[in-house]
Parts: C-alpha cells; sequence; structure tokens
C-alpha cells in the first residue's frame, strides 16, 4: 500500500491547468438544470417536490433540480440502510476501503469537472474549489487507510491459558448531515467514514449544494458500493433531519453545521423513543468565532496577509475563517493599515472567472444575515472597508473591515459567516489570548508572533481545537492537521486525524480459556 499522502493542489497559474479547469466549467455547463432522483437502496425516486440549486453568483441559473425526501421516503430509506446493513456490516474491511480507494481515483480524474460544479454550485473560485476537491480524494484515501490499520483491532495483553481480544464492530445505521460551504469534502468525508467502518448511511445534504451530492453518489456506484449502503435522500432540515434524528433505528449521527441546528440534534438524539435499545452515538461539528492574534514581535505584513487571507477567503465562509483580528497595541494601527490595503486590492465577482479572488456567498439567507451583521457592526465599530453589497444579480458582499471594537461587541461574539472582520486592540500578549479565549466557541486561531515564550504561553492558554503558529487560521490538511473544536464548536471529532474512524464503530471484548 503506498503510504498516504495529501492531494496536491492543482497549479493553476500553468496553462494547461487552466485549460482543463475551463473544460471542467464546459462539462458542468452541460448538464446544468437537469433533475436529479433520490437513491434508496440503490433504486431512483423521483418526487413531484424538488429542492432548486441555483448558482449564487447568478441566481436565474438553475444547477440542477433535486427530488425531496420527506418523512414517508426517509423511512423507506431507513428500511433499505437496516437491511444494507446486515450483509455490509459483514463485508471484509478490505474490500470496504477499496471502494473508497477507487473512489478516489475516479473523483480524481474527473478532479475538474468536481471543482468546476462547486464554482457553479457553491460559489467557490477555482483554488478554493480545487482544495475543497481535493479534500474530498484526501478522505477517502486517508480513512481507508485507517480502516486497515484497525481492521484487526488494538493489541491487548493476554496471560498463559487466556487469550484476549479487542476488535472494532460497526455500529449500524448512521445519518450523515453535511453544510454546504464544504459542498464535496465534509459531505463526502463524513459519508465514507461512516461507511468504510462498516456501517450504513442516510445522507442528507445541504439543501444548497444537493447536486455534487448526486454526483458523488455515482461515483460511490462505480466504485463498487452495493445499493442501501449510502442512501441519498437532500430534504428540508427540519421535516428530514428532525425525523432520522428522533429514529429508533438510528444507531449515529455525524452533523457537521451550525450551534444552533448542531445543540437541537444533541436534545433531540439524547431522548430515548420507543422501540430504541441503544443510546444514540453524535459527532457534531459546528460553528466558530476564530481569531488572529498578532504580537508586538512580529512580521507585521505575514500578520496582515494572514488575516486578510483567513477573513475573506471563499467569502469568509469557512468555518475556520478568521473573523476577529487581536493585535497588541504597539502594532495595532500598522496591522490594520495593512490590512485595509490588501482587502481593497481583493477582486471580486464570478467565480468562474479566474481573476477573481471573492465570489458570492451561498444564499440569500446568507446575504441578508450578513448585511444585517454590517449594520450591527457600524453601530459598534468603526468601518474602515467594504461594507457593501450587491444582490441583483448573485450574492456579492464586498471584504468588510471594521476597526476598534469592544471584545464583547456582537461582532466580535456571534458567527457571521461572511467576509467581514472586527479588530480590536490588546495591551499587551497576554490580554490578546485572553480576548481570544472570550467566547464561546473554540474552533481555530492564529498567532503571529517571534516570541518563543509567547508561542509557548498559546499553546497552553489559547483554547481552540486548531491553533497555528506564524500563518493563518484556515487549510487544514486531512492527515496533517486533525480537524474538530472545543467548546460550542462541537464534539472534538477531529474529522481527518487518527481518532476519528473509531468514533464510527464500537469496540469488543472477547476473551477466551485455553
Ligand atoms: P446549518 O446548521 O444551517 O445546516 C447544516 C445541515 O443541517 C444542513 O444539511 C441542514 O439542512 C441540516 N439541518 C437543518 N435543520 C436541521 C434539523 N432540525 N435537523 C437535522 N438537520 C438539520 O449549517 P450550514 O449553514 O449548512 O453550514 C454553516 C455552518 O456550519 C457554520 O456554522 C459553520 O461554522 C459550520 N461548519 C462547521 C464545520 C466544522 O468542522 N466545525 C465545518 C463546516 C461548517
Ligand atoms: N479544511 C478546512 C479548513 O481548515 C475545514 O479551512
Amino acid at each position: 500500500m503506498i503510504p498516504y499522502k495529501h492531494e496536491p493542489f492543482t497549479d493553476l497559474s500553468i496553462e494547461e491547468n487552466r485549460n482543463a479547469y475551463l473544460e471542467g466549467l464546459k462539462t458542468v455547463e452541460a448538464y446544468l438544470g437537469q433533475d436529479y432522483p433520490l437513491v434508496i437502496g440503490g433504486e431512483r425516486v423521483t418526487t413531484e417536490d424538488k429542492i432548486i440549486s441555483s448558482n449564487p453568483s447568478n441566481k436565474e441559473e438553475v444547477v440542477g433540480r433535486v427530488s425531496k425526501s420527506n418523512r414517508e421516503l426517509a423511512e423507506k430509506a431507513m428500511q433499505s440502510a437496516d437491511k444494507a446493513f446486515k450483509t455490509w456490516s459483514k463485508v471484509k474491511p478490505e474490500v470496504r476501503a477499496d471502494v473508497l480507494f477507487k473512489a478516489a481515483a475516479i473523483v480524481r480524474r474527473r478532479k475538474f469537472e468536481f471543482s468546476a460544479l462547486l464554482t457553479k454550485e457553491a460559489g467557490k473560485p477555482w483554488n478554493e474549489a480545487d482544495a475543497d476537491t481535493a479534500e474530498a480524494i484526501d478522505f477517502m484515501e486517508y480513512y481507508g487507510r485507517q480502516m486497515l490499520r484497525l481492521k484487526d483491532g488494538m493489541p491487548v495483553e493476554s496471560r498463559p491459558g487466556e487469550y484476549n481480544r479487542y476488535d472494532y464492530i460497526p455500529l449500524g445505521v448512521g445519518v450523515v448531515i453535511s453544510p454546504w460551504n464544504f459542498a464535496f469534502a465534509i459531505m463526502a468525508g463524513t459519508t465514507v467514514a461512516a461507511m468504510v467502518a462498516g456501517n450504513t448511511v442516510l445522507l442528507k445534504p445541504a439543501s444548497t449544494t444537493p447536486v455534487v451530492s448526486y454526483k458523488f453518489i455515482e461515483v460511490l456506484e462505480e466504485a463498487g458500493m452495493p445499493p442501501g449502503v449510502v442512501n441519498y435522500i437532500p430534504g428540508p432540515g427540519g421535516e428530514v433531519g428532525d425525523y432520522l434524528v428522533d429514529h429508533p433505528n438510528t444507531r449515529f449521527i455525524s452533523f457537521t453545521g451550525s450551534r444552533d441546528v448542531g445543540l437541537r440534534i444533541a436534545e433531540r438524539s439524547a431522548k430515548v423513543n420507543e422501540g430504541q435499545i441503544w443510546m444514540k452515538r453524535l459527532i457534531a461539528e459546528m460553528g466558530g468565532k476564530n481569531t488572529m492574534v498578532v504580537d508586538k514581535e512580529a512580521d507585521l505584513e505575514l500578520a496582515a496577509q494572514s488575516i486578510v487571507k483567513s477573513a475573506f477567503g471563499f467569502s469568509g465562509q469557512k468555518c475556520s475563517a478568521g473573523s476577529r483580528a487581536v493585535i497588541v497595541e504597539d502594532v495595532y494601527d500598522e496591522v490594520l493599515e495593512r490590512a485595509i490595503e490588501l482587502t481593497n486590492e481583493l477582486t471580486i465577482g464570478d467565480p468562474t472567472d479566474q481573476s477573481n479572488f471573492m465570489g458570492p456567498v451561498n444564499d440569500e439567507a446568507a446575504f441578508k444575515k450578513i448585511m444585517d451583521y454590517i449594520e450591527i457592526g457600524k453601530g459598534e465599530g468603526r468601518l474602515v472597508a467594504g461594507g457593501t453589497g450587491d444582490d441583483s444579480k448573485g450574492y456579492f458582499i464586498n471584504p468588510t473591515i471594521f476597526a476598534d471594537l469592544d471584545p464583547k461587541a456582537r461582532i466580535m461574539q456571534e458567527e457571521i459567516f461572511g467576509p467581514v472582520v472586527a479588530f480590536t486592540k490588546a495591551k499587551d500578549f497576554k490580554e490578546a489570548i485572553d480576548i481570544a479565549n472570550n467566547t464561546e466557541y473554540g474552533l481555530t486561531g492564529g498567532v503571529i508572533t517571534n516570541n518563543r515564550e509567547h508561542l509557548e504561553y498559546a499553546r497552553e492558554e489559547f483554547h481552540v481545537g486548531n491553533l497555528y503558529f506564524n500563518r493563518g487560521c484556515t487549510g487544514a490538511i486531512v492527515g496533517y492537521q486533525s480537524f474538530g473544536g472545543f467548546n460550542m464548536s462541537g464534539t472534538d471529532s477531529k474529522a481527518g486525524g487518527p481518532d476519528y474512524l473509531a468514533l464510527h464503530m464500537q469496540a469488543k471484548t472477547t476473551s477466551e480459556m485455553f
């Protein structure tokens, strides 16, 4: 087996790669507007009621019309997943892993098409879409190998005349609920982790990005996934989500999304419903209010570049995005000024044009929410860049900086999930870390300093799941920077990390006397 190595990002400055991306866009344009069914037990199920997936840069452009599940179809999918579990859970781990490796190979061959689809359906600029596709490939390659590592269990002690084993067995039917912001990577990663561990899956993708998930189901089928192992049931979170979360046959839930929905699922999944014989396991990866801290002994150009990239990459819609900058007062003005300059140089527009650094935000609801927060910010701080938006054709918001915030201001505390960053001043490094820790979240954070003692202080005191030194706070790579947060950022399950697959299994001890 070739050792795991992350999928390299495509060098999009090379003409051949640029042409391949344009070809990818043509491939996707040829299938825009098509209808997609649900997939239950391998069968295609078409409903009258549809989810319309549209291009956030051009709301008139329909990416796809996707059948919408309801409670009845969710129940049918549950029965099919329950049935498939009986056989899939007995399939050898090596065979299950091979499905992932083959699926990774298929996606790698169609990489430009998948990235182009993310540009159309999720509004991702080329480099961001390429990274999303690479991460999806990484999850398949990484979790496949993790399964091979865990297939014979873990070593435990035996004694003369007594042979002990510690084996991992699958859990059962898992409900996978995924977000739109890593519409491919997180949807695929959470799905394949569950399935390679021997479970069967009910996949409910986000309603704004269902087409890329359908295309992924086709890939899994081509790679040899048997019917019923992953069932594709897009539908309204409130109706289908609640139904499946409450279902007595649901053994575990793997959720990635907002704090509020995560907490709702935590509460509902804790309740034991009639016929249920287990406590449901919950993996919940939720929101963040991530901070870049800048010390006075620091490379200030690196600081400004890192803040801007972390805040505005994919329009600030990464769970890892840096939406707060806490700067030690001695260098505050200099870093702020440079960040404003860099922000004013950013290009915004349709992401099918490679020259645009930033595309749109997700949809009308996101546009409204972010613009509302910009209004709140105007009352709380000093608007020094951006602050405007245009939703006439697509949902575009200019990268926005607010300065001089009180650390407890709303835009310093609440997840905005858009291209807005708030700056605040700290009297020294220790106070900067205190401010960084003053939210209920704990997902990512970054520290820019050349002071070794301060790095060590941050390593101990900056309470986030993913802490980065002298770089931005986005861009975790599967197998390298396992990803997951503390406190209200979730259960810290560390996607792409060495413990992640074990969360999808249960350990069984057997002890035999000879
Ligand atoms: P969301 O919570 O609105 O939706 C996430 C998923 O939950 C969607 O599929 C949605 O349909 C579904 N859902 C909605 N209501 C539901 C219910 N009652 N029961 C079950 N499912 C329901 O989040 P979003 O807007 O899609 O994604 C953005 C959020 O996700 C941000 O808060 C972001 O920080 C977070 N996020 C976190 C991570 C992480 O790893 N920590 C990664 C990506 C995104
Ligand atoms: N891998 C993504 C990031 O860290 C979640 O931004």
